[in-house]
């Protein structure tokens, strides 16, 4: 099969993902993959900002202060696993999609569609340099708070979460993928 191919078929997201991440220079690779993503009209409406290590309690507590003045405030267990995921994981970025008022040309669905598909190529492109990505909407990401401290206001941006990118801390598992003849067929007028 054509490596590519396969390595489009075989990633796998995962959580838990420890050092070593990637190299600065696989770093660049990466974010420029997420350059090629498809985006009518060209507005790169893709942002994506990394949180260095010594900032990532600060986040944390952030998130966690947010949650709870919203009403979901998060358990002791889940604050636990949470800081254990974050502290390991060498690559930590923050997603969004800016919303150009400007253009009212470009319905906004396209814009956050094109901003996920500029993440896909970044979770490919981690997993064929040999690494693992992974996307949440967890952390706060649907708070006001959380995207705002991040300078993703919402006035002006989509928050879209966090992706996380390192070396799996466990043994990965091939997962067990549906057919595509399940979500395929072909029009008959
Ligand atoms: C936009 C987006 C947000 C996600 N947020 C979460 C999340 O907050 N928590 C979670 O458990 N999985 C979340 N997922 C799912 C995982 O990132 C991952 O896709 C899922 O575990 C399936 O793994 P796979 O990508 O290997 O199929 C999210 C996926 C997407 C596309």
């Amino acid at each position: 099969m054509n490596s590519v191919i396969q390595s489009l078929q075989s990633r796998n997201s995962v959580k838990l993902v420890q050092a070593p991440g990637p190299s600065d220079e696989q770093l660049e690779q990466i974010m420029q993959a997420a350059m090629s993503a498809p985006d009518h009209g060209r507005l790169r409406p893709w942002r994506f900002k990394r949180i260095p290590a010594e900032h990532v309690g600060h986040l944390l507590d952030l998130a966690v202060q947010a949650l709870a003045d919203e009403g979901t405030p998060y358990t002791e267990a889940k604050i636990i696993s949470t800081r254990r995921w974050l502290e390991q994981a060498p690559v930590i970025l923050a997603v969004a999609c800016y919303i150009d008022h400007s253009n009212e040309r470009i319905p906004h669905q396209e814009r956050v569609l094109a901003t996920g598909a500029a993440v896909m190529n970044i979770l490919n492109a981690s997993h064929a340099l040999g690494y693992a990505g992974y996307w949440s909407t967890g952390l706060g990401t649907y708070t006001q708070a959380v995207p705002e401290a991040l300078g993703f206001d919402e006035l002006e941006y989509e928050f879209m979460g966090f992706v996380t990118i390192g070396t799996p801390i466990a043994e990965v598992r091939p997962k067990e993928r549906p057919n595509y003849k399940e979500f395929y067929s072909e029009w008959t007028p």
